[in-house]
């Protein structure tokens, strides 16, 4: 078979690992999608039949693995908000053996960055065996979800060949955003007319490069408050919680820190017992509802001895924060909200002297269930 790729897209370049050159890729990444996927006057481009099925739909299921499964979260507020059908995300594992009562008119996406995933095949199958209508939403072209599913966008991230993902979930995410905002235009939903996605994947992609071009004082942060700790937390609210258990996955995944990621009015009932001195616990603050409560529940940990950093947009941020992210649409915070965790996981895999590319117990695309 036949991949077509560019030879200096599977070129690792100066990089000493694929992950950082697929971090700093991002930018362009975002770049690109909006040039696929959106029409001159920023109007998205996707096909009138894919856009009539899911009209009809009364539901949306999202189905996902690992790091798909965390876009799928990001996913269900997008298509929430600007399109107002209920969404709901199921790990692909437990959907194939525990089939959710399904709506009447129910409509599924499938995330997977390979295309191949034999959890989330098993549910396509199921699906396809209904007579039921689906879309996959992959970055490999003829991959078997692709071709089994009814329709299929491209990521178009460009090879991915890191094990931890990175820019394929940035790449889900918009491609979300994108079709949530033409789902709700084609069903006269005012948010989504008002939601300007080619403005805002303008700003996400210069956003994500000011991020990445901060490498040097977040591989200081990783040194200072990862590469010694056993654990740490991550914490947020809404879809800042919905980043939260991605940045948690990427540090474990290639690090070996055990992190959790966590609603963080939550920690209070019960996993607050695991925060001793200095255990790292890193709050995600871009929502203006949620700001204030999820900052006092970091001030709860520390008060229990945690070592507190900030993640926070920059309208939210107040003196002392860690990190400021530049202002997106709050639906598009885990654009930029992810990039610092990303890296943050890089670099202490990175100064631990680990295989950032090939961690330990870990492939790229799982093909047992
Ligand atoms: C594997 C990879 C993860 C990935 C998951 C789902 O477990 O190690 O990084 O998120 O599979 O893969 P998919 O290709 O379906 O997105």
């Amino acid at each position: 078979f036949h991949v077509d790729m560019d030879a200096s897209e599977t070129d690792k370049g100066t990089y000493p690992f694929y992950m950082l050159k697929e971090i700093d890729e991002q930018p362009n990444v975002m770049r690109r999608l909006a040039q696929i996927y959106l029409s001159e006057t920023g109007e998205p481009v996707i096909s009138d039949k894919l856009l009539n099925s899911m009209k009809q739909a009364d539901r949306i299921y999202i189905v996902g693995a690992g790091t798909s499964y965390h876009a799928g979260l990001v996913g269900k507020r997008l298509f929430e908000n600007l399109t107002q059908t209920p969404t709901e995300v199921h790990i692909s594992s437990e959907f194939a053996y525990e089939q959710p009562i399904l709506s009447k008119k129910p409509f599924f996406i499938f995330l997977s960055q390979s295309g191949e995933t034999a959890d989330s095949r098993e549910v396509l199958v199921n699906v396809n065996a209904g007579g039921y209508e689906s879309l996959t939403i992959t970055n490999v072209q003829n991959s078997t979800l692709s071709r089994e599913a009814t329709y299929t966008l491209l990521l178009h991230a460009g090879p991915e060949i890191a094990v931890a993902s990175t820019k394929a979930y940035t790449a889900q995410i918009a491609i979300e955003a994108i079709l949530a905002k033409a789902l709700g235009e084609a069903d006269n939903q005012i948010v989504a007319q008002r939601f300007d996605v080619r403005h805002q994947l303008g700003l996400v992609a210069t956003g994500m490069q000011a991020l990445v071009d901060e490498k040097s004082k977040i591989e200081k942060l990783a040194k200072a408050s990862f590469l010694k700790t056993p654990n740490a937390f991550y914490i947020g609210r809404g879809i800042d919680w919905s980043v939260s258990l991605e940045a948690a996955l990427k540090l474990k995944e290639i690090s070996y820190v055990q992190a959790e990621g966590f609603a963080s009015g939550e920690l209070k009932h019960g996993t607050i017992a695991l925060i001793e001195k200095g255990t790292p616990v890193i709050g995600i603050i871009t929502q203006e509802k949620t700001a204030g409560l999820t900052r006092s529940n970091l001030q709860e940990t520390m008060a229990r001895g945690a070592q507190i950093l900030t993640i926070v947009s920059e309208s939210l941020a107040k003196p002392g924060d860690t990190l400021i992210l530049p202002d997106v649409d709050p639906l598009m915070s885990p654009l930029l909200s992810v990039v610092p965790t990303q890296l943050i996981a890089y670099y202490t895999s990175l100064n631990k002297g680990l295989d950032v590319d090939k961690p330990r117990n870990l492939a790229k695309s799982v093909t047992v269930e």
